[in-house]
């Protein structure tokens, strides 16, 4: 079997999108111990490993995450990973960790609010962009990126959920292809 870790900040629906897909999830870590998706991994027995960086160096934070990551997985999953990753850190698992980002790559990429970046610069075409995680923010090889175009009565927080309901099935579907 295929090992699978996630890495996630925040919410976690990503990661519970995985999970309900049938993908095995070998382990979660997080920065944040207030973060739901610490609720969500209890939920379905996967283990959660809390790295918090409050005062501590970049450095000391990833050395921490790796002896956390088995030398043997096969994909390191970000889903909403709040913390840009060194290159050292990036370089390690170089073809081997993938991010989702809720913009079409390379427009609005590097920042946390995307979707209302676009929204505010008036596009009408939105999209989200699964890709291989390289130093450089974003900005990585695309693996497989979907549209989602805004009807006149579209509001920035129907967008918004249109946009997460498509990552939704196109993460897990791609990571399941991935591992195949
Ligand atoms: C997603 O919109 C993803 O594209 C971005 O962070 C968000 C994570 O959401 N990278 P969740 O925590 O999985 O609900």
């Amino acid at each position: 079997m295929k090992k699978v870790v996630v890495m996630a900040s925040g919410e976690g629906s990503n990661f519970s999108a995985i999970v309900d897909f049938g993908i095995i999830v070998d382990r979660v870590i997080t920065d944040n111990p207030n973060a739901n998706v610490i609720k969500r991994a209890e939920k379905v027995n996967v283990p959660v490993f809390v790295v918090e960086n409050k005062k501590k160096e970049r450095v000391w934070h990833e050395r921490t995450i790796l002896e956390i990551i088995p030398e043997d997985t096969d994909l390191i999953v970000m889903a909403g990973y709040m913390r840009i990753l060194t290159a050292w850190f990036c370089n390690k698992w170089k073809d081997k960790m993938v991010n989702i980002h809720p913009s079409l790559l390379p427009a609005f990429g590097g920042g946390c609010h995307a979707i209302e970046d676009a929204w505010n610069h008036g596009c009408t075409v939105f999209g989200i962009t699964v890709h291989w995680v390289i130093p450089e923010v974003d900005a990585g090889p695309i693996i497989t990126q979907r549209a989602i175009h805004k009807f006149t009565d579209d509001t920035l927080e129907s967008i918004t959920g249109k946009i997460h309901r498509v990552e939704h099935y196109v993460y897990p579907e791609t990571i399941k292809k991935l591992i195949s």
